[in-house]
């Protein structure tokens, strides 16, 4: 019973930046839980390992290339989906961007780039997941990673925490018109956890004397965002929509 309550047995699943990191993970972890996971990010190579991985270890995954940034490559993964796998149920939007910089020094270029990625990409990808699903009268879910940089200020962080904010107010407002169609949509805001984002920071010294500073006092590890997702893809959530989930060791809760 336990293990049918988070099963994903049936569904298919797209996951975007599953080239590196958390993506990555998410498309190994929903492989492994029953669903076809279409895997998108641009780095076709580093897609076509991953697929292969899944694959050996008994699950099944496609790879497509996908640039969210660009209209063009959204709808030819579309096209690309609808003839291997049929319709997408559950999409988890990880593909991110991070830019560091003071507020008076941030330039325009610096500011479209991440929206681009972070908020405008997530959103023209849920949209079109959303209109076919509404059409065919199948339910669905959409996981948003936003970040707990979403949650809270932290200086030199403006245009991507501005950007994760957005993620979690855009969560809440499709949840809220979403739910009568059967759509779940939430958000996952992870701590720290090192990727090719950061990995090279938390490594440093500097990195480290910053660790100790935050109520976990370490990095997470991507398994401890496993259960976190399987619980908001699967039914075991069937009554949760519109939340942002911190996964962060007390990250987020701690004023100083
Ligand atoms: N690591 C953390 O501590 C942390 C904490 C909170 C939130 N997050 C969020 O978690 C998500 C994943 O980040 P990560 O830490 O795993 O970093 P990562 O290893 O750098 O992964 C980023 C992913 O985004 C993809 N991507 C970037 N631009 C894209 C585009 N235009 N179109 C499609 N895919 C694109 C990259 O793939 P390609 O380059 O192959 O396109 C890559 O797969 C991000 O949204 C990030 O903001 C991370």
């Amino acid at each position: 019973m336990m293990q049918n309550l988070f099963s994903l047995t049936g569904k298919n699943a797209l996951v975007t930046g599953a080239s590196s990191g958390i993506g990555r993970h998410f498309a190994g972890v929903l492989a492994s839980a029953g669903a076809q996971v279409i895997a998108g990010a641009r780095r076709t190579d580093k897609l076509e390992e991953l697929v292969k991985e899944i694959e050996t270890t008994g699950g099944s995954a496609v790879a497509v290339e996908l640039d969210v940034t660009d209209q063009a490559s959204i709808d030819s993964m579309f096209e690309r989906t609808s003839e291997a796998t049929g319709l997408i149920d559950i999409v988890v939007n990880c593909a991110g961007i991070v830019e560091i910089g003071e507020f008076t020094e941030l330039d325009d270029s610096a500011w479209d780039k991440v929206f681009s990625v972070n908020l405008d990409g997530l959103r023209k990808v849920s949209q079109e997941v959303t209109r076919q699903l509404i059409v065919a009268k199948r339910p669905g879910v959409i996981i948003n990673v936003a970040s707990v940089a979403g949650m809270n200020a932290a200086p030199g962080w403006t245009v991507y925490a501005t950007s994760k904010a957005a993620v979690i107010h855009l969560t809440k407002n499709m949840a809220i018109e979403l739910w009568r169609h059967n759509i779940r949509v939430n958000a996952l805001c992870p701590g720290y956890f090192p990727t090719e984002m950061n990995e090279e920071f938390f490594a440093s010294e500097q990195g480290q004397n910053y660790l100790k500073r935050l109520p976990p006092r370490r990095t997470g590890n991507l398994d401890e965002l496993t259960g976190p997702l399987l619980l908001l893809a699967s039914d075991a959530s069937s009554y949760i929509t519109g939340i942002a989930l911190p996964v962060d060791g007390g990250h987020s809760i701690r004023l100083v």
